[in-house]
Formats: structure tokens, C-alpha cells, sequence
């Protein structure tokens, strides 16, 4: 069987986990080389997943001729010129989220693979979690009717060090963070997110205020064909990883999300205690591990992926609306592209509700 020849770059958190899995668990695909900018890092990395190619650039990357596709894991800044040496290179691409920091890079980024002729997926791993996956084919099966209102709260247990957002690489909180939810919600409710209207604060993170960022959000929204959706985004739980999500149905109700990691309970006099997921890597080790795997069966077949650069962009433009909501404190109209056209919509003017 042939293997998919593959090389990651930047293998900080996120990266390090793509590139295990590739080398580790996905017998189709052959890890080849991993790439940072950090040389002693990539260097580390491939002495631990026992490869011998490491690099500390996208150009040293795409100069294999044994590697197909790319995983692109670094800070959001640099996704957009990854991608562009890649189309250039004609490497595929999967692009961790978020697809870009701003509509134009993405529109642009948008045209330049397909020029190409690369194939993109994006990671947004919500789409490979094993209870989302259930409840996307129980909607689609009809099982509660038709969706009424998307509901999704994520809680971090606590804000990322300081220099997360000095290094100004990231994106904010709604393109960084909230950009998930938008995401799930296009693809649970089978629609677009029209408009969006953002409240957000500085309210347990005060260091973020420097960033001119923000640790906690509410958003309401409004699809596209009049459904309606509600979103809750927080830095601090202080108690683990909160991920859960609820779609209400005209016939129905599906719930998603859990807090107990481990199936162990200790009860005492005190009374009942349980762990809970504390940290992405653990409560999403199952859909970082199917997103690759459907990545890598993708390409092989020749296939267009799942989740591409047109689903990458849509999410980005939703993190602009809410981002352009809160600083205005109105509601916003998102920046919709049709998959087909992909024309830009016309801007509906939002009425001050
Ligand atoms: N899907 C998810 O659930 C999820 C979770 C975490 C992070 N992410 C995304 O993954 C990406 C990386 O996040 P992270 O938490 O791993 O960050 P990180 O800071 O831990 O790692 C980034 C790595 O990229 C390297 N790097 C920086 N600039 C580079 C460049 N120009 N070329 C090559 N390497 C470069 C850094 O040296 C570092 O090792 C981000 O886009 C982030 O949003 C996604």
C-alpha cells in the first residue's frame, strides 16, 4: 500500500500531537520530517518520534520530494505564507484553525489553492468528536426535528501564559477561541451564521486588557434561514475543560459534552467526587486522531475534504463579525461567501434591534 509521505510544521502543543499521531497511529501515512522555527525543538521532536529529518522552514519542508501534504500547526500569523509556499509547492494542506486572522487573507488564500489545484483541510477537530459526530447523524436521520437553536458553552480552566498573547502570533479571543463554536454551529445547523451580535469583557484576566483582548464572551446569533444560536466563551473555570454543546429541535433535544474524564467515582463521608477533562489534548485525543486519519484517507482517494478551506473561512469571517459586534455594540451581518459563487454576499444592512 502506498503511504502518504508527510511533514508538520511547528510542533509546539499541537503540532507535536499531529505529527504522534501521523508517526504513531495512522498505518497509511509516513511522517517524513517535522519543521519549526525553533531548529532544537524540531530537532527534539524528531529524536522523540524517532525520525531523522528535522528542519526550521516551510521552503526545507516543501523541498521533499518524499512529502505529499503538510500539517500546518504554527501560530495563526504565519499560517497564510505556510499555505502559500505549499500551493506553490503543490504539497496538500492541512491548516490547524484558525484558516487565517483576517477575510482577506482567507479569500485570497481561498483562490490561491485552488489555482493550485492543492486540496485544504481545516482543523476544526469539533467535527471528528465522537458525541458531535452522533448527534450530526441523528439530525440528519431527523431525530429531533428540525434544529431550533444551537447552544454551546467553552470553558478553559485557565488563560494561557502571558506571552500566548504578547508574541502577537495568535489570534484573539473570537478568532483564537470562540472561532470552534462558529464552526460546529455552521456545521450542526446545516446553515450559515448571518448575523451576530458580541458581548465581551475583561473580567478574571486583567493582563489580557494590555492585548486589547478580552477573557470573557456571550454571542447571540441568527442563522441564516432564521434559526437562532447562543454561544458562551471563558478563559478561567478553575475547575478543567468545559466543552459542551445542545441542539434543541422542533421533536427533540441532543446533548453533547462531558466533564468526567475517568469512569471512576470516590465516595466518602464527604461525599461523591470525580475527575474532570483538564485539558484539550484529553478531552479531544479522539478527534485530533480522526481529523488526521480522514486527512490522510483523503488525499489517498483523491477525495475533497470534509472540512476545507471554504468552511475555514466562513468561521473566520463569523470571528470578524463578532469581533466588529463587540467593539461597535451592535449587532454585525457576517461577511458570507456561497460555496459555489463564491462571491461575497451582499452585506445586509443590520437593523439597530
Ligand atoms: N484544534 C485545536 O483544538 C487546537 C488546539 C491548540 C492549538 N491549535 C492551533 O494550533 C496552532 C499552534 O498552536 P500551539 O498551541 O501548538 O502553539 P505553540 O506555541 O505551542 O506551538 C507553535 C510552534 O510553532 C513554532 N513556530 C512559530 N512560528 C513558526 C514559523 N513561522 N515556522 C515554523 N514554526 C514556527 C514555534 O516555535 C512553536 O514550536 C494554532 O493555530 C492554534 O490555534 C488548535
Amino acid at each position: 500500500m502506498a503511504k502518504l509521505g508527510m511533514g508538520v510544521l511547528g510542533v509546539g502543543t499541537m503540532g507535536r500531537q499531529h505529527a504522534h499521531n501521523i508517526r504513531s497511529l495512522i498505518p497509511e501515512a509516513k511522517l517524513i520530517a517535522v519543521a519549526d522555527a525553533d531548529l532544537k525543538r524540531a530537532k527534539q521532536v524528531a529524536a522523540e518520534l524517532e525520525i531523522e529529518y528535522a528542519c526550521n522552514s516551510i521552503e526545507a519542508l516543501v523541498e521533499r520530494k518524499d512529502i505529499q501534504a503538510i500539517v500546518i500547526v504554527t501560530p495563526a500569523k504565519f499560517h497564510g505564507a505556510a499555505m502559500r509556499v505549499c500551493a506553490q509547492a503543490g504539497k496538500d494542506i492541512f491548516c490547524e484553525k484558525p484558516f487565517t486572522l483576517t477575510v482577506e487573507e482567507a479569500d485570497e488564500l481561498l483562490d490561491v489553492t485552488a489555482k493550485a489545484g492543492v486540496r485544504v483541510q481545516v482543523g476544526h477537530v469539533r467535527r471528528y468528536d465522537p458525541p458531535n459526530v452522533k448527534a450530526k447523524k441523528r439530525i440528519e436521520a431527523g431525530e429531533i426535528g428540525d434544529p431550533v437553536i444551537f447552544k454551546s458553552l467553552a470553558r478553559d480552566p485557565a488563560p494561557p501564559p502571558v506571552g500566548y498573547m504578547a508574541s502577537g502570533v495568535n489570534g484573539m479571543f473570537f478568532q483564537d477561541s470562540t472561532v470552534h463554536e462558529f464552526d460546529l454551529g455552521r456545521w450542526l445547523m446545516n446553515d450559515e451564521i448571518a448575523e451576530i451580535h458580541a458581548y465581551g469583557a475583561v473580567l478574571v484576566f486583567p493582563e489580557i486588557a494590555q492585548f486589547n483582548d478580552i477573557d470573557t464572551a456571550l454571542l447571540n446569533m441568527k442563522f441564516s434561514r432564521g434559526t437562532l444560536g447562543a454561544v458562551e466563551n471563558y478563559m478561567q473555570s478553575g475547575y478543567g475543560y468545559d466543552i459542551r454543546t445542545e441542539i434543541v429541535g422542533s421533536k427533540g433535544t441532543i446533548i453533547m459534552g462531558y466533564l468526567q474524564q475517568t469512569a471512576e467515582i470516590l465516595l466518602t463521608a464527604g461525599g461523591a467526587r470525580t475527575d474532570v477533562v483538564d485539558h484539550f489534548l484529553v478531552r479531544f485525543a479522539d478527534g485530533y486522531l480522526n481529523e488526521m486519519r480522514d486527512f490522510v484517507q483523503t488525499i489517498l482517494a483523491d477525495r475533497e475534504p470534509e472540512v476545507d478551506a471554504f468552511d475555514g473561512r466562513q468561521a473566520v469571517a463569523v470571528a470578524a463579525a463578532a469581533e466588529r459586534s463587540y467593539r461597535e455594540g451592535r449587532a454585525v451581518a457576517v461577511q458570507n461567501r456561497t460555496r459555489a459563487s463564491r462571491a461575497v454576499l451582499e452585506q445586509n444592512q443590520v437593523s439597530s434591534r
